[in-house]
């Protein structure tokens, strides 16, 4: 029988550390292969950059941000990559872009102290990302 229910969308949060001395070429490398593969995927989201971490944020089927978080994590240009928040959404709120990019240095050590914390609070990350995405 055909579910009358669209299928359930996913908000997935997490926080990584780059690699020392990436540069911009490697981030335009990343952001252009993701908005690529996500936009395939109906995958919408947030990508930080404070300098030293990224926290990203992937809305999505579940099943796709299954495959797409274990390609990231793969990824050599970070490491340490810490999923905080994973919950069902009924509507994505980083709809509106395959990947968004803001590189916000002023938040980098706010988000280095939160690092520290083996488990960290994601409340001020939110709040951090809502910002972000208010600079698109
Ligand atoms: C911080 C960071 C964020 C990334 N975000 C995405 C993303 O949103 N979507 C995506 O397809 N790849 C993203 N990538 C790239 C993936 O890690 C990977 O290189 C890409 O999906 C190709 O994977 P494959 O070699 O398994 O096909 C990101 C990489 C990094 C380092």
């Amino acid at each position: 029988m055909a579910s009358p229910l669209a299928p359930s969308l996913q908000h997935l949060m997490y926080f990584s550390s780059a690699r020392p001395g990436l540069g911009s070429l490697d981030i335009r490398a990343i952001l252009g292969g993701a908005q690529v593969r996500n936009r395939r995927l109906d995958v919408t989201g947030l990508l930080l950059f404070t300098g030293r971490h990224f926290v990203q944020v992937l809305e999505g089927r579940a099943a796709d941000l299954d495959g797409l978080v274990k390609a990231i994590q793969l990824d050599t240009r970070h490491d340490g990559l810490q999923v905080l928040v994973r919950q069902s959404i009924r509507q994505r709120l980083y709809g509106q872009w395959a990947m968004a990019f803001v590189e916000s240095l002023d938040d980098a050590d706010a988000l280095d102290r939160l690092f520290i914390n083996t488990n960290p609070d994601p409340t001020p990350l939110a709040g951090i990302l809502e910002r972000a995405a208010r600079r698109v």
